[in-house]
């Protein structure tokens, strides 16, 4: 099947309370195992790509044309969206023009009015072309790719303005950060979700930063409207632990053990089980 956008997949999991996993991609192992595992538990997916993976794996019509290769080379059935994160501006253009089925255009670093006035610009462009948009309001927390925010608890007035513009699906801030959460995390504000999902009703939210959220308060944020996580550094985690493992047990000494088919097989077996636990967690099995 082709790519498609988000929004059929969201529109359910918002209704059926669950939510679809964003998992970030960074070559071509990633992309198979996602797709792959997808595919073996009968769940929509969403294939994330920041800007900075975007740029190492040799810029967005190289990803287009590596995906729709895959959709088709690996018969994969269930819906995928091919979706830019935190995109800049210009980003979210060059990624619209190179073939993405979604975008996310983060203008939570912007001034509200210039938030609004993007997000509406992106709204129009997305909408002729039978896109999903997802905006941000209030920055996540921690590091990814160079974009760096404080991990702010978004304006809930704020989110029904930008959900109001005819976006897909919204980010807002809610204490969570990208990558590890310190051990002094005061948690997810739940209080904050809830008013937002009552200020933005149906809109499908978005939840970053998926790595490390004990399951309890994944399950309860679903259940206060996110029906899209996404996870970034885990799949990092987990490939660089197997693939440490098999080079520290010395196995790429033995034979063709240094062949990168058999080099990077564990990394790829880790990334399969850990979307495959995610999926799990959040309630996407069967619902292609
Ligand atoms: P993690 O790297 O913390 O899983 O966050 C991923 C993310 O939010 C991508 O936008």
């Amino acid at each position: 099947m082709p790519l498609v956008n988000a929004k059929e997949m969201l529109t359910k999991a918002k209704a059926g309370q669950y939510a679809v996993g964003q998992f970030n991609i960074n070559n071509l192992e990633w992309t198979k195992a996602i797709l792959l595992t997808a595919q073996e538990l009968n769940s929509p997916v969403i294939l994330g790509v920041s800007e900075g993976a975007g740029k190492y794996m040799c810029g967005y019509k190289t990803i287009v044309g590596m995906v729709n290769g895959m959709l088709e080379e690996l018969n994969i059935t269930v819906p995928v969206a091919l979706h830019l994160d935190h995109g800049s501006y210009d980003g979210a253009k060059a990624c619209i023009e190179a073939g993405f089925s979604s975008v996310m255009f983060d203008g939570s670093h912007y001034a509200i009015e210039e938030n609004i006035e993007k997000t509406k610009e992106l709204v129009g462009i997305c909408n002729d072309l039978g896109l999903s948009l997802e905006a941000e309001v209030g920055s996540i927390g921690g590091e990814e790719d160079g974009v760096v925010g404080a991990g702010e608890c978004a304006d809930p007035d704020e989110c029904k303005m930008i959900a109001d513009l005819g976006i897909t699906m919204l980010a807002a801030g809610i204490g969570n950060i990208h990558g590890k959460y310190p051990e002094n995390w005061a948690g997810l504000s739940f209080d904050t979700l809830d008013a937002i999902q009552q200020k933005t009703g149906d809109m499908p939210l978005v939840l970053h930063g998926g790595t490390g959220i004990p399951a309890d308060m994944i399950k309860k944020a679903i259940s206060l409207g996110v029906s899209k996580i996404n996870v970034n550094t885990e799949c990092q985690l987990a490939f660089a632990d197997a693939t440490r493992k098999y080079v520290e047990a010395g196995k790429d000494l033995e034979g063709k053990g240094f062949d990168p088919r058999k080099l990077l097989a564990p990394g790829f077996e880790a990334i399969k089980a850990t979307v495959k636990e995610k999926m799990e967690l959040f309630g996407s099995i069967d619902k292609a």
